[in-house]
Parts: C-alpha cells; structure tokens; sequence
C-alpha cells in the first residue's frame, strides 16, 4: 500500500467531539440555528450535509427531497438557489425555530471563521450529481476558507465525489464515509489521498481502528448518541466521534 500524503495528515487539527448536522437533533438539523445551539453546547466542530441547488448554490440539506425538513416538496436539486431561499427550514422542527431559513455553505463558512469554529462538509450529492457536487463543493470551499489556518475537512460515501473533489481541491484534506467495512476500504481511503475514515459505529473496535491507524488514517465515526458507547471506542483509539446528544455528550462534559 501507499502511504498517504503526509503533507495533508499533520498535524491534526480538529476536535475530538463533532456536532452531527449542527447541533443533531436539538435545533432544525442543518441551519443555522442549529450551529448556534451546537456552539452554545460547547462544540468547536460540526458536521453537515452539503448539495447543490439547480444553479449550483452549495448550501446545506440531508435528503434528496425537500419535504421531510423544508416547506417546500420535490427533489431539491432541481430548484434554483432563489427559491430554495425563500422555504422555511425550521418549522417542521417545532414552533421557535418558524422561519428558519436553508443555509448557503458561503453563509456557513463566514459564520464558523467569525466564531473560530472548524466544519466537516459531508458532501451530500443530489442522485446522479456525485461528481459535479464533489468538484463544486470542493472548490467553492477552498476560495471561501482561503488564508484560514484550518480547512474544512471534506467527506462523502461517495467515492465519485470524493475523485471530483480530489481533482478540484488537492489540497483540501478528505475523509471516506463507510456504512459498512468492506474488503478494500483502507485501499479506497489511500487511493483517495484521504486523511481520514469515518465509519458507522457498530463496525468499529480495536483491531480495525488499529489498522486503520497504521495506514496513516484518523478514525471518525458516526453516530454515536450513548455516552458507553462512546466510552468504549474513546478506548479503543478513536480520534473524533460525531453526535446527535450535544447535551448529553461533549467537550462541556466529564
Ligand atoms: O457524516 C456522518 C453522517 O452524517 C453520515 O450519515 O446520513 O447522517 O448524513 P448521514
Ligand atoms: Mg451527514
């Protein structure tokens, strides 16, 4: 195996505790709102979901559809910024956060750098746009965290996006997403350039994050809301765990 470029692996510059979708699900995941309430709970990192809408605005959504944490309806990839910007994204979520508006990834990168805050931008491909995400993605957030000490860290469970952001932004450090360890996936990371995995929980423990460690990656991992269980891969080696209980787990706690 290669090794990865060490030239992106040091040093470590993120925080062990990450936000899931800004505050997870305290505040209307993936607003600004959110961040704020992550930030208030003591968090330095957050972690987010980024596509693209039709006229290629980066701004932050999970789902492919609008209707489960927007006003709006239909595939979300297929709007213009311009509506996109006029939905409510905090209603659904309970009645103080009415209003809430979908947040551009531009707006995001200006509030975390006033307030010090480091990201990772989970690129979140609408269906069939994994490399047009990834290289746009990747290039509007090396111009818009340009100069700053500390980059935002770039993942996907796409690896075609993660290519296109590879090619758009080298030097942006990246992170390969796993739902499941399949053969390969260290050889997928290094293949990348990345300098990190970020795998599901329920598959990690000491001997995989070991392995993983003498390959040269970090090991993050998702979601991880139950303070044993974070307590057990703290244990086992992990460098950064992302959490939806912002009340119940991090930097602020024992
Ligand atoms: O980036 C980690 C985690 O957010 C991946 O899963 O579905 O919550 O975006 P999901
Ligand atoms: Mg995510």
């Amino acid at each position: 195996m290669n090794s990865p470029d060490k030239a992106l692996l040091a040093p470590w510059p993120y925080p062990r505790w990450i936000a899931h979708r800004g505050a997870g699900k305290l505040a209307p995941e993936n607003t600004l709102a959110a961040f704020r309430l992550g930030a208030a709970h003591g968090f330095r990192m957050f972690e987010c979901d980024v596509k693209l809408s039709a006229d290629g605005e980066p701004f932050l959504l999970h789902d492919a559809d609008l209707s489960r944490t927007t006003s709006g309806h239909g595939v979300a990839g297929e709007r213009r910024w311009d509506e996109l910007s006029k939905l409510d994204a905090g209603g659904w979520h309970s009645p103080p956060y009415a209003g809430e508006p979908l947040l551009r990834l531009e707006a995001l990168a200006r509030w975390l750098q006033a307030n010090r805050l480091m990201v990772n931008l989970e690129i979140k491909p609408s269906p069939g746009q994994d490399a047009l995400t990834g290289a746009a993605v990747a290039r509007e957030a090396a111009r818009w965290w340009s100069g700053q000490a500390v980059q935002p860290l770039l993942s996907s469970f796409s690896v075609e996006a993660l290519r296109a952001a590879q090619n758009a932004a080298p030097d942006l450090p990246r992170a390969l997403l796993l739902e499941e360890l399949k053969p390969g996936w260290l050889d997928t990371a290094l293949d990348l350039a990345c300098v990190a995995v970020v795998g599901h929980h329920p598959h990690l423990n000491a001997d995989n994050i070991a392995q993983a460690h003498s390959a040269g990656f970090k090991v993050l991992t998702y979601t991880v809301n139950d303070v044993e269980r974070a307590d057990a891969l703290w244990a086992a080696g992990l460098d950064g765990l992302i959490t939806d209980s912002v009340d119940k787990l991090g930097p602020d706690r024992p």
